[in-house]
């Protein structure tokens, strides 16, 4: 088959199977197994392309999400591994490193801790974009840890990683970073989510539990639809000042931060 019938083919199977960017997520999966990027795959249309499509196309087609199926997936300016063991890491999460940043500008090889490391994601961005800063992350998931030290191994970023839960950030630090678990149920939403550790992404109270518990300067959170008022006020209940939200460029409020 060649280039141009396998994107064809691999498009309709995609939309048939109610994928929202058929095409995109062809054209990635053509250019995984070409071994090059999406407008790569138009430099040819006419060359071969041999079985190592299917595999892959049959597993996105069942739904799986792009990222596990690649093996690999962007994050700020890193290309991160991924797979079953920790969540994808989100557009919308590099927010939450944006905010961070900017409130670190100015504080000198500052001490970060991550909860809920997972993949690695936010932790090894903040050490790659502030490398005199200390990171440790943590998570309560040796699956995830285990991907997340993958990462930083083969990214060479130095970040301490370990187990630890929602309180382990007793000790002082200069910036507190979390995206926790913050969905009511995985039902209803779409069929991607199943295949993400489930811990990762159903937890209630957890914003309210790290805010209690957290002995920072700053704290930046990311939240769910239609959650960020409830955490602002929260953070404020318990001496956080200076509270802001920030939107994403679609206007949902995304990520809530506090200083004290
Ligand atoms: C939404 S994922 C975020 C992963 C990564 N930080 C990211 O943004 O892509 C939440 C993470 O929190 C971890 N987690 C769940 N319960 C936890 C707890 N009680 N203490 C610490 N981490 C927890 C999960 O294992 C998961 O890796």
């Amino acid at each position: 088959m060649t280039a141009r019938e396998a994107l064809a083919t691999a498009e309709q199977r995609l939309a048939a199977a109610g994928i929202d960017s058929p095409r995109v997520d062809a054209e990635l999966l053509l250019a995984h197994v070409l071994g090059t990027t999406r407008s790569g795959v138009y430099a040819d249309l006419d060359r071969e392309v041999d079985g190592s499509l299917e595999p892959l196309l049959s597993r996105r087609e069942q739904r799986e999400p792009l990222a596990y199926v690649l093996g690999e997936w962007g994050f700020r300016r890193l290309i991160l591994k991924t797979d079953a063991r920790a969540l994808v890491p989100r557009p919308e999460t590099e927010i939450v490193v944006e905010r961070a940043l900017v409130l670190l500008e100015g504080i000198p090889a500052p001490r970060v801790l991550d909860i809920g490391v997972g993949s690695g994601a936010i932790a090894l961005a903040l050490k790659d974009e502030r490398p005199d800063a200390e990171v440790v992350g943590v998570d309560v998931s040796r699956d995830a840890l285990s991907l997340a030290r993958e990462n930083a191994h083969a990214l060479g970023l130095d970040v301490e990683l370990r187990e630890g839960g929602l309180e382990s950030a007793a000790a002082g630090w200069d910036l507190v970073v979390s995206n926790p678990p913050y969905v009511d149920t995985l039902e209803g939403l779409q069929p991607e989510l199943q295949y993400e550790p489930a811990r990762a992404l159903v937890g209630q109270g957890f914003h309210e539990r790290i805010a209690r518990s957290a002995h920072t300067r700053f704290l930046v959170l990311e939240v769910g639809d239609g959650q960020a008022e409830a955490v602002a006020a929260a953070l404020s209940v318990v001496g956080y000042r200076a509270v802001t939200i920030t939107y994403d460029l679609a206007g949902l409020a995304r990520v809530v931060d506090g200083s004290r």
